[in-house]
Formats: structure tokens, C-alpha cells, sequence
């Protein structure tokens, strides 16, 4: 029985994780469950799971928590709150996997705890993989930790890389795919006028809001191209973007003898979740079916990047460096919650993005402190940058 940590288990990657988990009861056991500030649901996946743990990172939640347990008649749960406890949770020695489920930011240090004890990770906490970089990667090479991909794009990747010999994927070049978002095959439409509404009304997968939003903005694929090169170890010039709005392919490798290797499917989540749960068996029966025959066709065009910038600003933060990455990550989260708070408008979010770049001079990071202390730098200056402006 392999006992799993599900970080972030209230959210979109949560829930397709518990859907996957629950067609093997006899192979795994769900051991920590956490959330944000979602006490009512966190609580109620409780009373199915039986989990050992549950924390609720924000400790304004604790006393809700505690009373929907209670409510729900949940016993014999150990319950938590604060970031200290996720971060303890992800290294729990009797965990053998860690799902990181959470968005944003706030999944590095879990991530960091998780690579330092030497823990499978699910990752599908891009943001993890952006600020943390090769720090990230190099911890989890010492401790022998691994990461399996969870975003569509480089789980595909990663299956495709599989048809090569380890050292024949060295000249191997990246085809990440991108549906586009709501906006991309719609230049008619003043990107300045976008309300939440608009952007969060995305024409092929579901998702939380968050990143809903960087998929209508493209940062979502310039975080993925910022993750694909530190995952699959390759140069911003060895990652390209095409735009698919089937979404059909999860994303493709070409190598040097001119072969391209393509990975196909629903777009369901629970396709890579499986993939990465089972791994290196596959799990059957998770998702949906792809119908080849009815597809009647496949479209492949370049980005727009002068209109969808963000996604430049990521190929120039991978060209940086660590600290870039970070200070573009951390902008570009405070931009989309002011928008989706009402506070700035949808091309609001590019600008913090380039003021908050412009103003960072590169400087080299020694360790997780550094990270965490730049993202919070950031944070702080592009909030009261917005509010200025
Ligand atoms: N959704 C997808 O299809 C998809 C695909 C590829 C990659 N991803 C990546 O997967 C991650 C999760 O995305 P999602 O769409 O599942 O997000 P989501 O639906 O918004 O769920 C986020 C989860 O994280 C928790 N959370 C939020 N803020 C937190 C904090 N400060 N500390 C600890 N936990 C926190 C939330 O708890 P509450 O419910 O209490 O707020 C929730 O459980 C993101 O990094 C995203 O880029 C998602």
C-alpha cells in the first residue's frame, strides 16, 4: 500500500487525483489531505477518506475545520493548520507520495521539504518548478527524490522522451502545445476590455481560476516553457510553443534524426495523474477515451507574441536566469488576483509583469530563503505598483 500526501486536495488537480485514487483502493492510501481556507469541502473529503491528517494552510481556517469534522462525525483525524504544517506533511516519513496539487507560489516550500526527503513527487505545481529551478533539480538528484509531470504538456514530454535512448534525447528539441486560451484565435477582440468572465471561460479544459486566467493570458504556457527547461534540462532554443486549439496533442519531441514523437488524448487531467501515479505501469480506465475517427482535423499555428507578451517575458526569464523566473512568477500572480478581484484590468497583468522585471537586476540565488524572499519582495512591489499605476 503506497500512502499518499494530496496537497491542495480541494482544488481542480485535487479532485481528478481522489477520482483516479479511488478506482485503487488496494494500491494506495490517502494519508494527508490539505487545503487553503476551503474548511467545508476539506472536511467532507475527510469523511470519505479517512484520512490520518488534514490541514488547512491558512490557520484562520483551523476553527471552521474543526467544526465541520465535528459536524460530518469525522473521528480519529490529526488536524492542522498553518504553512508550517503543509511543509511537515510533505515530508512526513511515513509518505511515500506527495501530489502537489497547490497553485501558485505557495507550493515551493512544500515542494523543497518534499526533494529534501527523497519523496516521490506528482508535480503539478509549475510555479514550484519556476522559482525553485535548478535548485530544485539538483536537490532532488542528491536526495534521490524524483518528479514525475503532471502538467499535460510535460507528462507528455516525458512519455514521449521514452522513445529515445537517454543519451539520443540530448539533441532533442520541445514542442510544447497550447490551446490558445479563449483569446488567441480571436484578434477582433481588445485584449484591454477582458473582464474575469471572459477570460475565465476556457474553450477546452477545466481548471481552477488561476490558471485559467494565465492560460488566457498565455503565461500559463511561458511558466510551462520556464518548467520544460529545467524538467527535460534544454535551452530556451530547444522549446517551442505551437498553438493547437483541439488540444488533442499534449505536446511532442523531435529528435535529430527528424523523428517527431507526439502524445495524444482527451484533454483530461486525469490521463498524466494516472500516468505518474501508476508509473511505470500504466493504470487503465481513468479517462475518457480519445475517438481518432472523429477527429476531422489537427491545427498547429506560431503564438502571437506581441499581442500575448507574457509568454515572450518567460523565454527572456529562462535567458536570465532563477531570479527572473521568480520575479515574473510572483508579478504575474498579484496581477491576476487583482483582476479577478476587480482591481486591474486583464492587460494589467502583463505590465506588473515587465514594470516588475525591468526593475530586478539579475543577481545569482544560494538557497530556498533567497527564493522565498524575492518571491515576497516581489509581491510587495508589484501590489503597490498596481496600486499607483
Ligand atoms: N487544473 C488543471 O487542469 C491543471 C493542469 C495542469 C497544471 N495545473 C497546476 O496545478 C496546480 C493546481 O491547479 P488547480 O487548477 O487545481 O488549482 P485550484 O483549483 O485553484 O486548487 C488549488 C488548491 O490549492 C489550495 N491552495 C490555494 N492557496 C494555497 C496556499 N496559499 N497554501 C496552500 N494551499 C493553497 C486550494 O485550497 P482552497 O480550496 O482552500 O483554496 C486548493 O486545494 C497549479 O499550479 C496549476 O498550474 C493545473
Amino acid at each position: 500500500m503506497e500512502n499518499v500526501a494530496l496537497l491542495g486536495a480541494t482544488g481542480s488537480i485535487g479532485t481528478s487525483a481522489l477520482d483516479v485514487i479511488a478506482r485503487y483502493p488496494e494500491r494506495y492510501h490517502v494519508r494527508v489531505l490539505t487545503a487553503n481556507t476551503n474548511a467545508e469541502k476539506l472536511a467532507q473529503l475527510a469523511s470519505v477518506w479517512q484520512p490520518e491528517t488534514v490541514i488547512a494552510a491558512d490557520e484562520s481556517a483551523y476553527k471552521p475545520l474543526c467544526e465541520a469534522l465535528e459536524r460530518l462525525g469525522v473521528k480519529h483525524v490529526s488536524v492542522a493548520a498553518g504553512p508550517e504544517a503543509v511543509r511537515a506533511a510533505a515530508c512526513d516519513p511515513e509518505v511515500d507520495t506527495v501530489i502537489m496539487a497547490i497553485v501558485g507560489a505557495a507550493g515551493v516550500v512544500p515542494s523543497f521539504a518534499a526533494a529534501s526527503a527523497g519523496k516521490r513527487i506528482l508535480m503539478a505545481n509549475k510555479e514550484s518548478v519556476v522559482c525553485g529551478g535548478s535548485m530544485l533539480m539538483e536537490l532532488v538528484a542528491r536526495t534521490g527524490a524524483a518528479i514525475l509531470p503532471v502538467d499535460s504538456e510535460h507528462n507528455a514530454v516525458f512519455q514521449c522522451l521514452q522513445a529515445a535512448r537517454p543519451e539520443d534525447r540530448a539533441d532533442a528539441r520541445i514542442w510544447l502545445t497550447c490551446s490558445g486560451g479563449p483569446f488567441h484565435a480571436r484578434p477582433g477582440i481588445d485584449l484591454e476590455s477582458v473582464t474575469p468572465e471572459m477570460a475565465l471561460a476556457h474553450p477546452t479544459w477545466s481548471m481552477g481560476r488561476k490558471i485559467t486566467i494565465d492560460s488566457a493570458t498565455l503565461m500559463n504556457k511561458g511558466l510551462e516553457v520556464i518548467e520544460a527547461h529545467h524538467l527535460f534540462d534544454k535551452s530556451a532554443d530547444d522549446i517551442s510553443v505551437v498553438i493547437h486549439p483541439q488540444s488533442v496533442v499534449h505536446s511532442m519531441v523531435e529528435f535529430g534524426d527528424g523523428a517527431v514523437i507526439a502524445e495524444l488524448g482527451t484533454p483530461s487531467m486525469k490521463t498524466p495523474i494516472a500516468y505518474c501515479l501508476g508509473y511505470p505501469e500504466r493504470l487503465s480506465g481513468a479517462a475518457r477515451r480519445l475517438d481518432v475517427t472523429a477527429l476531422s482535423s489537427l491545427t498547429f499555428e506560431a503564438p502571437d507574441m506581441k499581442r500575448f507578451v507574457q509568454l515572450a517575458y518567460a523565454y527572456e526569464a529562462v535567458r536570465r536566469g532563477q531570479g527572473a523566473a521568480i520575479v515574473l512568477n510572483a508579478a504575474n500572480e498579484v496581477g491576476v488576483e487583482a483582476f479577478l478581484a476587480g482591481r486591474a484590468g486583464f492587460c494589467d497583468i502583463a505590465r506588473v509583469c515587465r514594470a516588475m522585471m525591468d526593475a530586478y537586476v539579475d543577481a545569482p540565488l544560494v538557497g530556498l530563503e533567497d527564493v522565498v524572499a524575492l518571491d515576497h519582495e516581489t509581491r510587495v512591489r508589484a501590489g503597490a505598483w498596481l496600486k499607483q499605476r
